[in-house]
């Protein structure tokens, strides 16, 4: 099968460019990435020198980029995105341009190419928050963010392909995912590194909102499950069953470190934040999926990865981060 992968130089996608090239020896894969602040060549770099592996520098809204790699597809999985809520308040435009129309663009080379296999990665954050039990996947969606609200956008119109034309579709809507090779502006990374370096950790309001956990590669056979497997037109809802308050997971954090809570700062609350997300993963689960990797393994593997990947995000961090994080953080340091 020749997969096209966009946003494959990102957190996830670079983790499932490197499980389909392990696990699936007749597989070739083109990354599509337009290398934005969050995509990374450094992520692909052990698989680089596979002949299986292309990479092509392209932007998703461009309908020539994504015409080209769309002939000859078997099949498309849609990373691309801006991903990142905080940005996507202070500046929902890029999100509205990728999510929204890079979503439509590429589906308009599904229906041109014939390509038989659509998978857009998408999010519990379009079901909004929920305060009890899980959201499950005919749920009315309620999304908060400019982010979610744009994952939403896309979610409709590959939906709406797959009514109108009859376009094949699956999807995703995964949980919060965390491990190796992801950008540190989201909380785990960003809150691993800077205690790493004995920076100060900005907990937004109370630390009591609660998000469902999943290590990368768990999320990362589910997806590669339901782009072989999953029945034609479905979603997948997939998380990692692991409900963890922020505060609890800065915590576990510092103790895989031996450090007290003296990095701890309470900072102003995210506008609209979402106080909990909880996902019932009964579909994917009877496509013969469950999660392998403990809340516990994967905290102690990821706080051990950036451990052991400083460089990777000593560069990171010394570029765009830095103005990003001044003006998100207000020079918050120690
Ligand atoms: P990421 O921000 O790490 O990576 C996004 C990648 O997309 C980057 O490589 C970037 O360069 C690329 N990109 C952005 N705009 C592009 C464009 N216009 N054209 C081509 N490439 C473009 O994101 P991630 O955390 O790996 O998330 C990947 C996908 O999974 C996203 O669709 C996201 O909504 C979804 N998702 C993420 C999580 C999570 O916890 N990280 C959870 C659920 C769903
Ligand atoms: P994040 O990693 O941005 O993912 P998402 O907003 O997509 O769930 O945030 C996860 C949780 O951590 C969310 O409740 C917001 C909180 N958070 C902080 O408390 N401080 C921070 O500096 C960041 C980035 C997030």
């Amino acid at each position: 099968m020749r997969i096209v992968v966009t946003g494959g130089a990102g957190f996830i996608g670079s983790n499932f460019v490197r499980l389909v090239l392990a696990e699936h020896p007749g597989d070739k894969v083109v990354v599509l990435d337009k290398l934005t602040y969050a995509g990374n060549l450094d992520n692909l770099r052990d698989v680089s020198g596979d002949p299986r592996y292309s990479f092509v520098k392209g932007d998703i809204c461009d309908p020539e980029a994504v015409d080209e790699v769309a002939a000859g597809a078997d099949a498309i999985v849609n990373f691309a995105a801006e991903t990142h809520v905080d940005r996507s308040i202070s500046g929902p435009e890029d999100f509205i341009r990728t999510d929204v129309i890079g979503t439509h663009v590429l589906l308009d080379a599904v229906r041109a190419r014939g390509v038989a296999r659509f998978l857009q990665i998408s999010t519990d954050e379009v079901y909004g928050d929920i305060a009890e039990g899980a959201s499950v996947e005919t749920d009315v969606l309620r999304p908060s963010s400019p982010y979610s609200a744009s994952k939403a956008s896309g979610e409709l119109l590959v939906l709406a392909y797959r009514r109108t034309y009859g376009t094949p579709i699956v999807m995703t809507r995964s949980s919060n995912n965390y491990g190796p090779w992801q950008y540190p502006e989201k909380i785990v990374p960003l809150f691993v590194t800077n205690a790493l370096d004995r920076q100060a950790l900005p907990i937004y309001g109370d630390g009591r909102n609660v998000r469902d956990w999943i290590y990368v590669d768990d999320n990362c056979r589910a997806l590669d499950l339901v782009l072989r497997e999953g029945a034609d037109g479905e979603i997948y809802n997939v998380g990692g069953g692991n409900e963890v308050a922020n505060l609890d997971l800065t915590r576990g954090i510092l103790a895989e470190l031996g450090l007290g809570e003296e990095l701890v700062r309470y900072v102003t609350d995210r506008p609209g934040h979402d106080r909990r997300y909880a996902l019932d993963c009964a579909k994917v689960r009877a496509l013969g999926w469950e999660p392998r990797v403990s809340f516990a393994e994967g905290l102690a593997r990821t706080v051990a990865w950036y451990g052991e990947h400083r460089e990777w995000w000593e560069k990171i961090k010394s570029g765009e981060w830095r103005s990003y994080y001044e003006r998100q953080y207000h020079g918050l340091t120690t």
